[in-house]
């Protein structure tokens, strides 16, 4: 691993009332658009040069992330930047170290981040758990799949127990995703997901994305993410998503080994992206909050290079 530049005497808390404004305007500075309703909270961490002046900031979301069954205590970084006047001399760098170790202190084991360069936050331990496929599909083809269509419909407020049933189901088969409370979902996502109705509660949820084309060219639905566990299921929403009224285009987000790559008749655009970066702040703390089968047996060996 190569081993990082950075500034060691950054000085890094939480960024209190005074400093929210300065915060903001380095970041609409540094990501080039309007900041003013970014951070806020203790979640806020502030990077001070040696005259106290505010030079980078980052911001936190103290949620935890499901292994299996294991709910792991997690800190996801959002919003690093550093006030371009002041960038290429190891701030950036400092809050990571400084928030890595402050991140630890709370008893946060892992840390996801979505990456500008994998390489950069390379050098601070995160590496790359985490490829997502994207599929390019017409609605005909969806449709030789022979999937039986259902009624899809936007989630309603009554939803959001199923929802959270089946999105939980789906997370825990898959390592690495959010845990997200009923609140959450009422708050943050219920209003992007779909479900698809059973005779009773829902079979199958997902986050959907409908955007209008130009020039009368329909509709592209982007399927985000797929809740459940049965795949025909999952199919069934996709085919009642592509027979929607006007729908030309749809865009399924998938996990790599997804059976839905192998789902259709004819060869289609595929492309498969990096995503999500992690780095595991805790080895002792994160393998404590797994819960293995009371008959494994295993060896597990690491090497931590702080
Ligand atoms: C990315 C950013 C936070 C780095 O801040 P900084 O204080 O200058 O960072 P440091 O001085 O600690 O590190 C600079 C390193 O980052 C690298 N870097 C900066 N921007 C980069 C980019 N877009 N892609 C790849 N590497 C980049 C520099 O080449 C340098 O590499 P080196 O350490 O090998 O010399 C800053 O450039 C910024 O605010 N950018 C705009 C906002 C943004 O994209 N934020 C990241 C969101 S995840």
């Amino acid at each position: 691993m190569d081993q990082p530049k950075y500034n060691a005497d950054l000085q890094v808390r939480p960024v209190g009332d005074q400093d929210l404004g300065a915060a903001r305007n380095l970041a609409g500075r540094a990501f080039g658009e309007d900041c003013q309703e970014w951070f806020g909270g203790d979640t806020t961490l502030g990077g001070f040069d040696t005259d106290g002046t505010i030079v980078c900031v980052l911001d936190y979301d103290p949620a935890s992330m499901w292994w299996g069954t294991a709910q792991i205590p997690a800190g996801a970084i959002g919003g690093v930047a550093t006030d371009p006047k002041h960038q290429g001399r190891g701030h950036a760098g400092g809050l990571m170290v400084k928030t890595i170790h402050l991140l630890r202190e709370q008893g946060r084991c892992v840390c996801p981040l979505w990456p500008f360069s994998f390489a950069w936050y390379g050098k601070f331990g995160w590496s790359c758990p985490t490829t997502v496929a994207t599929l390019k599909l017409w609605p005909d083809l969806v449709r030789r799949t022979g999937a039986p269509v259902g009624t899809v419909r936007p989630a309603e407020p009554d939803d959001v127990a199923e929802i959270e049933r089946l999105y939980n189901a789906s997370a825990q088969q898959r390592n690495a995703q959010s845990v997200r409370s009923a609140a959450q979902w009422e708050k943050r996502w219920r209003s992007q997901v779909w479900v698809l109705e059973a005779d009773e509660g829902l079979a199958c949820s997902a986050l959907v994305r409908i955007r209008q084309l130009e020039r009368g060219q329909g509709k592209r639905v982007v399927v985000r993410e797929l809740h459940g566990t049965s795949f025909a299921e999952q199919l069934s929403l996709v085919r009642s998503l592509a027979e929607m009224e006007q729908v030309t285009a749809i865009e399924l987000n998938v996990p790599p080994d997804s059976l839905f790559l192998h789902a259709f008749s004819e060869q289609f655009d595929i492309s498969s992206e990096h995503e999500l970066a992690l780095r595991v702040l805790d080895v002792p703390g994160a393998l404590r909050h797994l819960q293995p089968a009371d008959d494994l047996q295993a060896c597990v060996s690491f090497e931590v290079a702080d």
